[in-house]
């Protein structure tokens, strides 16, 4: 009986089509994804959600239906009109379902506890604060140079290192980036490392709500966590909150929960010590504070510190790994690089320099800008939800649709950049006569890895900030190749909201002096 109305509804909802959808395509064998959101949980399944979509608009158009109530867009006019300010759009139910009762400031969807969020960060993530968190970015980049001439002489940096060197010199630098990254949010949020790159392992605590502690590897459970909480949130509510129910006692859902568990026991650590320097944690209150703002109940807190943990490494290391790739594979590019930070940064601030210094070399902001055009970390076409009858790319879409459109699709857009899918950080340099300005404006219009409107990254410049220090520092201190077989054997990406490298196997060569 349940499994007869489990496919009656559907049918009839997509017979009775009240929202007007029967007029766009539908993706899928003979247009599948109408009747089920079975088509894209299947991709997500695979980590490999993205290529299904590109396939999809190539063969069906601008305007796709990519699940029963969903419809994905590629026009270059969709993007602003789905995402900007002006628009009367929310987050849709996919972040509401992974939120559950404990939203977090990224899967809130009620705009007035959204803002109340936001604002207790704001102020740390302005382009004026983050200066304050740079000298523990620094330090840690500094440790991560160390581990990495380590690993690029073939040794081990602990006893405890659990990522070998290949026996011809290659070795994976992905998790000693994203080791790198965890290492820095735990610093910058609750200013005490995981210690992972000392020990070259991301084993670390896990604390239960009810304070039972246990030792989880993290970068493992985040990826199994996210991927699986990113598949079933695809779903209606109901059905969201079955699957979830039925798989309590999975690995993938324990994964999930171990993550948000880590988070709790930095969380618990913290409250009990102050530092001698505002850190992210300090900025909101854990008592009722001085401007008379009532403490947070734990699960905020909770809740506040798992999202930052998890954007704070998650995309940032995506960010760095696809930029060593890019680097790898055109030499000429990282020489040039390498060339103007050694002639423009002084010895004494070599190679981790401060991004003071940085922030001035366009090349290496192009060559970052330019990384996130063509490998944007979130590809993955960010769900929405319309309110009131919203025009998007010139049509009316009926209110409570869910709608999105692909970075990945709008960054490379032949009406919008010459040469679209080639990496060529040049086409950003003002006054380049080798691209128009018109190219340029579009570059600064519609290239945007951290989306737009009141839910764009709040991490933006502190993004821009360790992402510059890192990859300068990893340029002017290693010389950089693909080891054997190439970008197949060397590189994989498996997309669960952010596009992951699953590995980088390269050989790094120590540079003197
Ligand atoms: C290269 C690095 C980064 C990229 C490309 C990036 C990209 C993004 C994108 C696309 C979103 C929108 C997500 C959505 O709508 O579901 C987002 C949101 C967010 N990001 Fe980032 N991010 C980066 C780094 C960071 C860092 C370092 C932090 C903090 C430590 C951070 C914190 C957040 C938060 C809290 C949100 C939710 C904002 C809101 O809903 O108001 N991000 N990021």
């Amino acid at each position: 009986m349940c499994a007869a109305i489990a496919l009656l509804l559907p049918l009839l909802s997509y017979l009775r089509d009240a929202k007007g959808l029967h007029q766009y395509p539908a993706a899928g064998p003979f247009g599948i994804a109408a009747l089920t959101p079975l088509w894209l949980m299947y991709h997500n399944w695979y980590g490999i959600r993205w290529k299904a979509i590109e396939k999809a608009h190539k063969q069906l158009g601008a305007v796709v239906r990519i699940s029963p109530n969903h419809l994905s867009f590629t026009d270059p006019g969709a993007y602003k009109d789905i995402y900007g300010h002006k628009a009367d759009i929310v987050k849709d139910v996919f972040y509401s379902n992974m939120g559950g009762s404990t939203p977090n400031m990224a899967d809130a969807t009620d705009r007035a506890d959204h803002a109340r969020k936001r604002k207790y960060f704001a102020a740390i993530f302005s382009a004026k604060n983050v200066g304050m968190l740079e000298p523990r970015v620094m330090q840690c980049v500094g440790k991560l140079l160390d581990c990495l001439k380590v690993k690029a002489t073939g040794g081990q940096v602990a006893e405890t290192d659990r990522f070998p060197v290949r026996e011809d010199g290659s070795f994976d630098v992905r998790p000693w980036l994203n080791m790198f990254t965890y290492d820095a949010i735990g610093s910058m949020m609750w200013s005490e490392s995981f210690g992972f790159l000392e020990r070259g392992d991301d084993l670390c605590a896990a604390e239960a709500a009810n304070g039972e502690t246990k030792q989880v590897h993290a970068m493992e459970v985040f990826q199994k966590g996210v991927w699986f909480s990113v598949f079933c949130a695809h779903l209606p509510p109901l059905a969201y909150n079955l699957l979830r129910y039925v798989t309590s006692k999975s690995t993938w859902t324990e994964s999930a929960s171990d993550f948000s568990s880590i988070a709790r026991h930095k969380a618990n650590k913290r409250l009990t010590t102050l530092p001698e320097q505002p850190d992210i944690f300090s900025q909101f209150p854990t008592e009722t504070d001085a401007k008379g703002r009532p403490p947070l109940p734990m699960w905020e807190i909770v809740a506040e510190s798992s999202v930052m943990l998890n954007a704070g490494n998650d995309t940032t290391q995506t960010t760095l790994t696809n930029n060593i790739l890019l680097l790898s594979i055109h030499p000429e590019v990282q020489s040039k690089l390498r060339t103007i930070l050694t002639t423009s940064i002084p010895a004494s601030s070599r190679p981790v320099a401060p991004y003071a210094a940085l922030s001035q070399t366009p090349y290496l902001r192009a060559v970052i800008d330019e990384t996130f055009r063509i490998l944007t970390p979130q590809r993955f076409g960010l769900p929405r939800r319309t309110v009131s009858p919203s025009l998007i790319a010139g049509h009316t879409i009926a209110p409570s649709v869910t709608i999105s459109s692909p970075l990945s699709e709008l960054h490379v857009d032949a009406s919008l950049f010459t040469k679209p899918k080639e990496w060529i950080p040049e086409r950003w340099l003002a006054d380049n006569t080798d691209f128009s300005e018109t190219e340029r404006a579009n570059l600064k219009e519609f290239v945007m890895p951290f989306t737009t409107g009141s839910r764009a990254c709040i991490g933006r410049n502190l993004a821009y900030m360790e992402v510059s220090i890192a990859l300068a520092a990893l340029v002017m201190a290693f010389e950089w190749e693909l080891g054997d077989g190439g970008i197949d054997e060397c590189f994989g990406q498996f997309e669960r909201i952010t596009s992951n490298a699953t590995k980088l196997i390269v050989r790094a060569r120590p540079i003197e002096g």
